[in-house]
């Protein structure tokens, strides 16, 4: 069972203390649709924890005595999705840690997963019946917008895939691999897409209409 967090249930048995079962929002997008963007802005108004897997990745990667390390690193620059055992137990420790802080921190945004097939199955492996997944909240943008906003970024994040020849690559991954993991979601009627070619606080107002609804 995941975490610490309780949930206290009283009635004339004796006090029986139950697990809150963590609810999900998967966060998918192309590479610079607003993903990180509007989940910072999303955690300010209603109680979620953001768990972004490219952060998890990358803190990991800089991580010294971390044996994945090197592998991380190139499959970032290559744009390429990392194998799914590394991740889901980055996220699986981060959203534990979580609710082991805060027994009412139970609610997570998870950015950037699941992004391709092996992605899907590790969840189900690891997370089925662990955790429920509320809804898939899609950013929708053009491959042009998402290349110009990450050469954009490039500018200042320091990352060593927002330049054009890793884009091409995470633009192709994208098509190719998370595209298909939305439709299959899409088709449980379970994908709230969201136009994100729009300016921040545009897409926001959207964002914020469906988390009163649904959040
Ligand atoms: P993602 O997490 O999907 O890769 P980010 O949230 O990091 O995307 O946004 C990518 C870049 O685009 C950042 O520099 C961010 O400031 C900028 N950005 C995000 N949303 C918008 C928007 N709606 N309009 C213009 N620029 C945006
Ligand atoms: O979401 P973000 O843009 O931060 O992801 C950056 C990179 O991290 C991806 O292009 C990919 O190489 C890696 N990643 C991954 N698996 C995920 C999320 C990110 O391999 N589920
Ligand atoms: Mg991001």
């Amino acid at each position: 069972m995941i975490g610490g967090a309780l949930r206290s249930v009283c009635s004339k048995a004796p006090r029986v203390v139950l697990a809150m079962k963590p609810q999900v929002v998967f966060v998918l997008g192309g590479p610079g649709a607003g993903k990180g963007t509007q989940c910072s802005k999303i955690i300010q108004h209603y109680s979620y924890t953001h768990l972004s897997a490219g952060d998890l990745l990358r803190e990991e990667r800089s991580r010294k005595e971390s044996e994945f390390g090197q592998l991380i690193d190139s499959y970032i620059k290559e744009g390429k999705i990392v194998p799914v055992e590394i991740t889901i137990n980055l996220l699986r420790k981060a959203m534990e840690e979580t609710m082991k802080t805060d027994e009412k921190k139970y609610r997570f945004l998870i950015d950037g997963f699941p992004r391709n097939e092996d992605n899907l199955q590790g969840w189900a492996k690891v997370m089925d019946g662990k955790a429920d997944v509320k809804f898939v909240l899609f950013f929708d943008c053009s491959n042009k917008v998402c290349i110009d906003r990450c050469l954009e970024r490039g500018k200042s994040s320091g990352r060593t895939d927002d330049n054009k020849e890793s884009l091409q690559k995470r633009i192709q991954t994208y098509l190719q691999s998370t595209r298909p993991i939305v439709d299959q979601y899409e088709k449980l009627g379970k994908v709230r897409t969201i136009d994100a070619s729009r300016s921040v606080d545009e897409v926001f107002a959207d964002v914020k209409q469906l988390f009163d609804k649904e959040g």
